[in-house]
This record gives structure tokens, C-alpha cells and sequence, in this order.
């Protein structure tokens, strides 16, 4: 979707944390940084401030990444990623990025800070934003790490009903009414969303957008899966979305009309999990204290790694090489996907049929959420052993629930197409089937005999 067009409204404050309006900037930075860019930028300036090893003591000078296709990366120096710099990232990569999220997203009142992946950014943006106390707004079934982040921080995680198509907006706002009157926090995953794989429609992002603009919330839009978009119907890697906004989701920084979206991307989907390497466009206001926040813990992400993503940049260079290198992922994500739902829809019929489960065809992300009929168990923590023990390993819906609703019972599965074989997948899928049939079928559900 184009990104929509913004209105000129009052930037909306955010409120920090005790720790947000407290933190401390180092002495020495404060000194070290600004001499380092006046000498970079040619300055005659002695550099006796900080304890940065001269460059000629890094072993390493360059790096460059042999690639997957035969072909090596354009090599990129090492100075100054291997250098301390910004916690922000190193500026050839920071501007890089910046300008894909501009270009992607449309412009807007923010900026890009490199970060340590969706987990470290989800965490400290958690830790800048609420208090010990404080409600943290997530979809119904949502991603465990914020479980994990929130609640050991005595953070509570108030979950939000969903429907097909994504978190209810007349659910959020009877939540939000229901709450002290206070800035909150709504986590959402935006595109392929993990578990369910929903991407909500444009229409239903405005309508979520607006109630929080009306009830002072802050949307916490962790997208991790925003590059893995993919049509249902396709011929060809042409017809990918690449990083075309007109084909890409519609994001929540998109339509931010005053400054109350803190987005967080990254390169685990689209380059490595390995990496360590994400991105957070935010007000600067935000990035700021996010940038000083990485200097008191990780100082930056890893400079290795940065120049391994830097590297890859220069290689697919502009525009065009970048949507050529994230069309042929989509298009293998694409193609795994329909191969999985065709082996699930596949081994259902043969099994049992609707009788058994339902699925629908996600258009973004990795994951398949496989609603079991009651008739097969109300709660699939039920089919859990005798899954695995048929040699199929999936994840119960359960484990994607707030802690208050870990109770209740939960049909669902989650399933991936991103890591297992075809032939793995096919086996996966009878192998479920025959699992839920087998269950089915046998009303003491005390045995499950057979391997198919
Ligand atoms: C919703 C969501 N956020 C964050 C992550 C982790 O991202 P990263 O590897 O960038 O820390 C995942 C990965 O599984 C995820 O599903």
C-alpha cells in the first residue's frame, strides 16, 4: 500500500520512563564523538580523548561476504565500523537504511537507529516507555518474548481480541476505556503476524491507528516479517512486491500523523537471524535517548556485522537490486508456503477433511495457524505428545497466549514453512493429519498406535 498521505497535527509527547528521563551520557563521549567527526571531517585536531586503539592495530582492513550464488561482495573498509562509534550505527549504514524506510514508508517526522535485532530494541523500548506497573496492550495471541520481556519487569500484558483480520478495534477501544487514563503501550506485529500470520488491511491499521491517536497510546509496531509479503496469487518472481510500498503492507509509521509509532525492522528475515542486526525509526526525541540507551549496554550492534549488512547493501547497490534480492526471497517464502498449505489441505481431505482443521493462506511472515475442530480437541496441548512422538513438531496456540490466558483452552497450531525440506513438509502434513484422525477417533485417547 502507497504510504498515506500525513495531516499536519501537533506532535504527540511521549512520556519516558524514570529510566528514559534519567539516563547517563557519558563524559567521555561527550568529548570523544564530536573531535572524532570534526577530525574526520578534516579538522587539525590531536585525538588524546578516548581510549580508541588506533586503526592500524585492527588485524582486519576490509570484508567481504562470498555469496550463496558464487559471486563476493564489494568489499567494505573496516575502520570504522571496528572503531567505537555512535550507538546508533555506523553512519554508511544508518543513511542507508534511513533512506529505505523513507523511501518505503513515506517521510515523516522520524529517524533510523541501528539496533541489535527486534529482541534488544523491543526491550529497551519497553524500558524507556513503561514502568514497573504499567499495562502493555498485545494482540490475542501474540509473540512470547514480550510475555518475556513484560512480565518479569512487572509489566502486565493486557491481551486484545483478534479476529481474521486482526486485532478488533472495538475490542481495543473498550480495553483502552476500561484502563486507567494514562500513555499506554500497544504491541502489535504488523505484517505476517506471529503466530496467526495476519496482515490486517489498510482499513483496519486506520481504524486500530485512530483509537489509539484517541486514547494517548503508543503503537509499538514490531515487524519483523514486513519484507516477507507475498501474493496469493503469483506467476513468477516478478510478481513479488520486492520493496515496492504500493505492494508491500500498509505500516503504522506510514500513516503516523504525530510522532506515536516506535517501529522496529530487521535483518533476521531477510539476511540472518546470525546477524544480530535490526533497525527503530522513531521521533528523534526517542532515538535519542534509544542511542544512549545502547551506549550504556551494547555500546552499537556489532561493527562485523554492520559492515556484513553494509557490505550486502553496496552490493544490490540501488533500489533495483535490492527489490531483485527481496523478490527471490519472497518468491521461495511463496512457494514454500503454498507447498506446505497444499500438503496440509491435502492430508486433511484424505484424513477426515474440515471435519479435522482449517487454515487459511497467509500473505506475509512464516507461519500457518491451524484451527483443530473441537470434535478433535478443545485444546491442542492435548495432541502435543503424540504429535512429536509421530514425528511432527509443531506449536500449540497456547503458548502464544498472556499468562491470564494460559488457562483456557486454545485450538490452535502454529506450523512454519521456513525451515523444514518439501519432502519434510509433505511427510509433516500426514503425519499431522493422521494424528488429529487417529485422536479423533479414539475416544479414550489413550493410545496412538500408528507412524504413518
Ligand atoms: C514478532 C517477533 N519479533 C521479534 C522477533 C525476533 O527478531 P530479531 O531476531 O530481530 O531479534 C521475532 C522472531 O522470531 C518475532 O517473531
Amino acid at each position: 500500500m502507497p504510504p498515506a498521505k500525513k495531516a499536519k497535527t501537533a506532535a504527540f509527547e511521549l512520556e519516558f520512563s524514570y529510566l528514559g528521563n534519567n539516563l547517563y551520557r557519558s563524559p567521555i563521549r561527550a568529548v570523544m564523538m564530536p573531535a572524532r567527526e570534526r577530525k574526520d571531517a578534516g579538522e587539525d585536531i590531536s585525538l588524546l580523548a578516548g581510549g580508541c586503539p588506533h586503526e592500524s592495530f585492527f588485524p582486519a582492513k576490509a570484508l567481504a561476504l562470498e555469496l550463496r550464488d558464487g559471486t563476493t561482495t564489494a568489499p567494505v573498509d573496516l575502520d570504522k565500523p571496528l572503531q567505537y562509534h555512535k550507538g546508533s550505527g555506523v553512519e554508511a549504514l544508518r543513511s542507508r537504511l534511513e533512506a529505505i524506510q523513507r523511501r518505503v514508508h513515506g517521510r515523516g517526522a522520524w529517524g533510523v537507529a541501528c539496533s541489535v535485532g527486534c529482541t534488544d530494541a523491543l526491550l529497551k523500548t519497553l524500558e524507556l516507555l513503561t514502568e514497573a506497573g504499567d499495562e502493555v496492550l498485545v494482540e490475542e495471541y501474540t509473540w512470547p518474548g514480550i510475555v518475556a520481556q513484560t512480565v518479569p519487569r512487572r509489566r502486565t500484558t493486557v491481551a486484545v481480541a483478534m479476529d481474521a483480520g486482526g486485532v478488533v478495534p472495538a475490542a481495543l477501544e473498550a480495553t483502552l476505556a476500561a484502563l486507567p487514563r494514562k500513555q499506554r503501550v500497544f504491541y502489535t506485529i504488523s505484517s505476517g503476524q506471529n503466530p496467526t500470520g495476519c496482515t490486517p488491511t489498510e482499513e483496519r491499521k486506520q481504524e486500530v491507528y485512530a483509537i489509539c491517536r484517541k486514547y494517548d497510546v503508543v503503537i509499538l509496531e514490531d515487524d519483523p516479517y514486513y519484507f516477507l509479503a507475498m501474493p496469493l496469487d503469483y506467476e513468477s518472481e516478478a510478481d513479488m512486491p520486492g520493496a515496492d510500498p504500493a505492494k508491500l503492507p500498509a505500516s503504522y509509521l506510514s500513516m503516523d500523523v504525530d510522532g506515536r509509532v516506535v517501529r522496529l525492522d530487521s535483518a533476521a528475515k531477510i539476511v540472518a537471524p546470525g546477524l544480530r542486526l535490526g533497525w527503530v525509526s522513531a521521533p528523534m526525541a526517542f532515538l535519542d535517548k534509544f542511542t544512549v540507551l545502547n551506549e550504556t549496554s551494547v555500546q552499537f550492534p556489532s561493527g562485523a556485522a554492520q559492515a556484513a549488512m553494509l557490505a550486502l547493501l553496496e552490493t544490490w547497490r540501488d533500489d533495483a537490486g535490492f527489490d531483485a534480492a527481496l523478490r527471490k526471497t519472497q518468491h521461495e517464502y511463496a512457494r514454500r508456503r503454498d507447498v506446505l498449505v497444499a500438503a496440509v489441505r491435502g492430508a486433511l481431505a484424505e484424513a477426515g477433511g474440515a471435519t479435522l482443521a482449517t487454515l487459511e493462506t497467509p500473505a506475509a511472515g512464516m507461519f500457518l495457524w491451524l484451527r483443530v475442530s473441537p470434535s478433535v480437541a478443545p485444546d491442542s496441548r492435548a495432541l502435543q505428545d503424540k504429535l512429536i512422538k509421530n514425528g511432527v513438531a509443531c506449536i500449540p496456540g497456547a503458548c502464544f497466549a498472556t499468562p491470564d490466558k494460559q488457562g483456557d483452552d486454545c485450538p490452535f497450531l502454529r506450523l512454519t514453512y521456513a525451515s523444514a525440506t518439501d519432502a519434510e513438509m509433505r511427510a509433516g502434513a500426514s503425519r499431522l493429519a493422521a494424528t488429529l484422525a487417529d485422536y479423533s477417533r479414539n475416544p479414550s485417547r489413550k493410545y496412538l498406535t500408528a507412524d504413518p
